[in-house]
């Protein structure tokens, strides 16, 4: 069950061959998402080979083989995690019963809605960083830039196996919707406005991998808790895929960082822009917009919605079942943090209709571990900096925090105080042209961009100086 197939045209572990319907409707679909990648996948580099990793079997050990290969001819396919024997519904109202291996009818049209949003995200991320291969700051960064992007696109596999799969006619309209809308598009934009927003610089880029894939990986988490068993399944072999993705976020941001904090000791200054470094204020305004667009991603601290997709089952808190209270929620409450008119203020609600806001919390903590580590940096440098992470309210589109503007320190503020401070806290056009005039292509084997350090080591074992992608 473990071994993938890849003698199919479609690499699949869910033994595809037997299911002639299936197979027909996905091996439809493969030419559209094809042509879909050759459309809007990355631009530049589809004919060279690149150091790829491919997942061979879905079991915790060895699940990757690395290779060179061209990036259209990534073995795409579609992988579950091993099922799990006996696996039951672990909250809501149907706690206890049998996992559902087919879609609960009462709940059809709300489970392909959720898994809908979370499909468009993929290809969403895939067009925002589609520019980013011609400023690359290192070949290594180039080969991470699109092991993120294949595997994306090989997320959107996942959740069009699901539509396609459990979800009939219907699900395969939103099959082919998926490969029509198109990131900051105004007349077919994706679903979430995180994923409208460019990804212009390498800067930004690394800020999406660190904030909002993290998203991805709470949201992913607590549909692995769902009570529709090839949802939970899919989403837990997704997570594992994930995990690189929040890797070249958070190593990243930290080389940037080092970087800069040599520049800043080498000079004797904090004015490292001159020097080709990027100053650790625009850093903490690139985080602290990226941030809180990433939070935006978790809706509102109260949502009707969200109690809901918990009350029926399918989608449940982060760690559902090591958590230790009866998985119902009908009489507990959670404090949230909120707005009383002009106030912040903490407030105990239902814990079934803040749900969102706890996903958000536990998003919060996992943000502030990275963030520690950066500061770690700056600190061995003896340099006196703290990165943070600004206040939830701050610079917020959904949510009670919408109707006010806040201080990264979280005092509500009048819109003459924020228009006279927002260039403090946001990217200004000046800080967004200096950033695009830094990137400048470094694509010679083992250099790397003034503005970044090297990576502390290279990927499966290799040298830093590895050809990770053939430009010859
Ligand atoms: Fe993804
Ligand atoms: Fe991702």
């Amino acid at each position: 069950m473990a071994a993938v197939d890849y003698l199919e045209r479609i690499p699949n572990n869910v033994n595809l061959k037997e299911n002639r319907r299936l197979l027909r409707a996905l091996e439809e679909w493969q030419p559209q998402f094809l042509e879909w990648w050759s459309e809007m996948g990355p631009v530049g580099y589809q004919a060279k080979e690149v150091y790829l990793r491919t997942a061979i079997s879905v079991d915790a050990k060895g699940w990757a083989q690395f290779g060179y290969l061209r990036m259209p001819e990534y073995r795409w396919g579609i992988f579950l995690a091993e099922p799990e024997p006996g696996r039951v519904i672990n909250f809501g109202d149907h706690k206890g019963l049998p996992a559902w291996q087919e879609v609960p009818g009462e709940h059809r049209g709300t489970l392909r809605r959720l898994i809908v949003t979370q499909g468009d995200t993929e290809p969403a991320s895939v067009e925002q960083q589609r520019h980013l291969g011609r400023t690359c700051p290192s070949l290594y960064d180039l080969r991470n830039l699109f092991q993120v992007n294949v595997e994306e696109g090989r997320h959107l596999w996942a959740m069009v196996y699901l539509l396609d799969a459990y979800f009939g006619r219907d699900g395969r309209e939103e099959s082919e919707a998926l490969l029509q809308r198109r990131s900051g598009d105004r007349d077919k934009p994706r679903i979430l406005g995180a994923f409208n927003e460019k990804t212009p610089d390498w800067l930004s880029y690394y800020m999406f991998t660190y904030f909002t894939d993290r998203d991805g990986k709470y949201q992913l988490a607590a549909l692995a808790e769902s009570g529709f068993d090839p949802l939970s399944r899919t989403c837990r072999f997704m997570l594992t895929e994930e995990a690189h993705h929040m890797f070249v976020g958070e190593t990243g941001i930290g080389r940037i960082v080092q970087r800069t904090c040599q520049h800043m000791r080498e000079h004797k200054t904090d004015d490292v822009r001159k020097f080709g470094g990027i100053d650790l204020p625009t850093l903490q305004k690139y985080l602290n917009f990226h941030y809180s667009v990433s939070l935006d991603l978790f809706g509102s601290e109260i949502s009707t919605n969200a109690a809901n997709f918990y009350t029926m089952g399918l989608k449940g808190r982060f760690e559902e079942t090591k958590k230790d209270d009866d998985h119902r929620l009908k009489e507990a409450t959670y404090v949230v943090t909120t707005l009383d008119g002009d106030r912040v203020v903490t407030r105990e609600e239902s814990a079934l209709t803040t749900l969102n806001e706890r996903l958000r919390d536990d998003y919060i903590t996992d943000c502030a571990r990275g963030v520690a580590r950066w500061n770690e940096t700056i600190k061995r440098h003896g340099i006196d900096f703290e990165l943070r992470l600004p206040h939830r309210g701050f610079h917020r589109a959904i949510g009670s925090f919408a109707e006010v503007r806040v201080s990264p320190e979280g005092r509500i503020l009048s819109e003459a105080e924020w228009d006279v401070k927002k260039h403090e806290w946001l990217p200004t056009e000046d800080d967004k042209a200096f950033v695009q005039n830094l990137m400048q292509p470094v694509v010679e084997r083992g250099k790397f961009a003034n503005w970044i350090a090297a990576p502390a080591r290279g990927i499966n074992g290799q040298p830093i100086d590895f050809e990770y992608v053939r430009l010859a």
